[in-house]
């Protein structure tokens, strides 16, 4: 029997819920040719909403292309995974190789023929190292290759990775395609932090370009609609009360509900059993046993004074650089809060919503908590 609930990989279809009103948003402010910035901490559901809105703008026959900066770590990889994404939306290769050679002179097409007859498609790179020129012109390639004014729209997903290539001035590159093409860019990203900095300084190529939007967690009611449903394909009862309870579990974090739920199916399904609290709470302590010494490791690496401020986070994430919570919490002084947030912010295992921080991983808060 195949768990019903799924983490860590986009979710579509039946397995997607909610965010009704920010796909019809962004896919009118795309269509209209607008940029747009979406952020959110991480596991979200950043990715698996664009790929909603992809499937929605495609629909209506725009060219999306999609584009994870993660992987990338040299001009050349962002070459050859930029040339592939943009493949991938083509159905003549003929004509994209064609396209390809016309206006891209340091990249050579190579199409061959597998045993079947069926076009395969391949690039030599001409110059010895990638240069910020074929950056350029593969960047103007989607426009090239939209056919009967299709409208294109790039979606560049981890955007505040972009920061790697400081020294190429990728950044300032961007922003003048964005001024001269009338293709739509949508830029998403978890580090919010980063992310603001870039389109909100008034110093930085991106400010002023796009539309910001932010999304926010899955509402109770519809997590519970969606939880009440999946369980009761296997005969499995669930609370409207123990829907809430799991939530609270996770700290409504959209991945780790369908993380929890799936331990919490694991551990009813032989039985059919109706889902308590009990249960729940006994599948949050396997899933912090599973990765125990991961979070061990996790804690033990952070100096003194962040892990102070991640104990404390534990109790309260608000007002954290006010004299009261330092005082409370037994921190140093502000300066040295501030710069142990930068640290954990950095290696992402604190997210921050406005002016409310928290630790990333609702399990490993209970962790910490466990510990102390
Ligand atoms: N609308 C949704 N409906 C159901 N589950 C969701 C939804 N959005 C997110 N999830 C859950 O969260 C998980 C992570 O989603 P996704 O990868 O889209 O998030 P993300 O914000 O892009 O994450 P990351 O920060 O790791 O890039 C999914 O695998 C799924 O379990
Ligand atoms: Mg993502």
């Amino acid at each position: 029997m195949e768990n019903p609930f799924s983490y860590g990989t986009v979710v579509r279809g039946d397995d997607f819920y909610d965010r009704k009103d920010e796909t019809q948003r962004l896919v009118s402010t795309l269509e209209s040719g607008n940029n747009v910035v979406l952020y959110a901490p991480r596991r979200y559901g950043k990715t698996s909403l664009v790929f909603k809105v992809m499937a929605e703008l495609e629909s209506k026959n725009c060219l999306c292309i999609y584009f994870d900066l993660l992987s990338v770590y040299s001009l050349e990889s962002f070459a050859k995974s930029f040339l592939l994404k943009i493949k991938e939306k083509q159905s003549k290769t003929e004509r994209f190789v064609k396209t390809i050679s016309s206006y891209i002179k340091s990249i050579k097409p190579k199409l061959t023929f597998d045993e079947n007859g069926s076009p395969e498609f391949g690039v030599d790179f001409l110059e010895d190292e990638v240069s910020v020129q074929t950056i350029s012109d593969l960047l103007d390639l989607p426009e090239k290759m939209a056919e009967n004014g299709q409208k294109v729209i790039v979606i560049f997903d981890e955007f505040q990775e972009i920061a790697k290539f400081g020294k190429y001035g990728l950044e300032g590159l961007l922003r003048s395609k964005i001024q001269q093409q009338r293709t739509a860019y949508m830029f998403l990203g978890s580090k919010t932090h980063l992310l603001t900095k870039m389109f909100a300084d008034k110093k930085r190529p991106f400010y002023n370009s796009a539309f910001i939007m932010q999304i926010g967690p899955l509402p109770l009611a519809d997590t519970t609609e969606f939880l009440q449903r999946k369980f009761a394909q296997f005969g499995i009862i669930i609370s409207e009360e123990c829907c809430a309870y799991l939530v609270q579990r996770t700290s409504n974090i959209p991945y780790y509900i369908q993380l929890l739920a799936a331990e919490v199916w694991q551990a009813v399904i032989v039985e059919k059993k109706t889902v308590t609290t009990q249960i729940i709470d006994e599948c949050c302590i396997r899933v912090i046993n599973l990765k125990r010494d991961y979070y061990f490791e996790l804690f033990d690496k952070h100096s003194e004074g962040q892990k102070n401020l991640l104990v404390a986070l534990c109790k309260s994430g608000k007002n954290i650089f006010s004299l009261d919570y330092i005082k409370t919490n037994r921190l140093k002084a502000i300066s040295s809060v501030q710069k142990s947030v930068k640290t954990l912010m950095d290696n992402g295992v604190v997210d921050n919503k406005a002016d409310l921080y928290f630790i990333s991983d609702p399990f490993f808060k209970l962790y910490i908590e466990q510990q102390l």
